[in-house]
């Protein structure tokens, strides 16, 4: 009798249990209804009176431990610690986590921004909900001016006119009102259009408006600035043309043709076989506009431009349809992954 107790007492003590099973195993053996501790309950019949005390001290203590034991397990297994313990199987292929990206709009927004921080032009915002005089009547549009017509305007209030921006142009104005020559800057941003959405246009897309205003600056520096930025964005060999063009804000104004990226001059779609797509327009900042910001435009002068941040990143990327831009196809963002 001694012997077997002393035998279940080891049994417990060494007792290992490394996964469920095995606990259940323990359970059965130690714990449940007819259990090996029960057994020898029920033998205390066998044992002599005298003996009976001290025996079932003992069997007591060796309940207690198997419970306490059985407890020890629980906890072990819960901890993700058996005793013996599961080693990761380096041998199983990998789980497969995928990673969001950057927008492609944002991704070339950041690229703009970089090239012409590098060359001094810091970034600057303004409201998306317009008043009459930063949107159009400061940028030298006279009122009741067909020029106001090229830019078809949701307005949120009549007279005073308030309205969604239909340009970054009017950052240039607030930047100008605040601010000392030199002035270098970007305005990146959001701009409104009441034009039906297709494949070539939306109601909603973005412009990056620049800006540099200072003594001396002439349209060679406009030139200049572009055919930079031109090779910066996309590749060395990318020309740039201008072609006279007209903006109330501008005198004298040009729109800014690049090479098209995507034929290369041989002639495609996007290009309508010319080998050259308009990215924005430009020109030197009229005086009528640095002296309705209290610039004096006899000391100084000023060259702006405003380009479409979508039709730049459709040449970057080679995307033929504007609206991929906001559908959130996830087939269509993936492959930009790596941006
Ligand atoms: N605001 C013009 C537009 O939305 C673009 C533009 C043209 C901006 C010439 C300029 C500029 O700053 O100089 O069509």
């Amino acid at each position: 009798m001694a012997n077997q107790l002393e035998e279940i007492r080891l049994e417990l003590e060494n007792s290992q249990v490394s996964d469920a099973e095995a606990l259940e195993q323990f359970r059965m053996r130690f714990i449940g209804r007819k259990n090996v501790i029960g057994d020898l309950f029920s033998a205390m019949r066998n044992v002599p009176n005298e003996e009976k005390k001290a025996y079932g001290q003992q069997v007591n203590e060796l309940k207690n431990l198997a419970q306490a034991k059985f407890q020890e397990h629980i906890d072990s297994l819960a901890a993700g610690k058996g005793e013996t313990e599961d080693h990761a199987d380096l041998t199983l292929p990998p789980l497969h986590s995928e990673f969001g990206s950057i927008h492609p709009l944002t991704a070339t927004r950041q690229r703009f921004i970089e090239i012409f921080e590098r060359i001094g032009f810091n970034v600057s915002s303004g409201p998306e909900i317009e008043d009459d005089w930063h949107n159009f009547t400061a940028l030298n549009f006279p009122e009741n001016h067909p020029a106001r017509e090229m830019q078809d305007t949701f307005f949120i209030e009549k007279n005073p006119d308030i309205a969604l921006r239909t340009h970054t142009s009017s950052v240039q104005i607030r930047v100008m009102e605040n601010e000392k020559p030199p002035i270098r800057t970007l305005s990146p941003g959001r701009v409104f259009r009441n034009e039906a959405i297709s494949a070539r246009a939306h109601c909603v897309f973005h412009q990056m408006e620049g800006l540099y205003v200072d003594k001396g600056v002439s349209f060679a520096d406009l030139k200049q600035t572009l055919y930079h930025f031109a090779k910066e964005m996309y590749t060395k060999d990318t020309q740039v043309r201008f072609r006279p063009s007209y903006f109330p804000f501008t005198e004298p104004s040009a729109e800014i043709d690049i090479s098209c990226q995507i034929c290369h001059g041989e002639g495609c779609n996007i290009c309508k076989h010319t080998g050259w797509v308009e990215i924005g327009g430009s020109g030197m900042v009229d005086p009528n506009v640095l002296a309705n910001c209290g610039i004096d435009p006899e000391v100084y002068s000023g060259f702006a431009f405003g380009m479409g941040i979508e039709r730049i990143t459709m040449l970057r990327y080679g995307i033929k349809d504007l609206r991929l831009f906001t559908e959130n196809d996830i087939r269509f963002l993936k492959q930009f992954n790596s941006l």
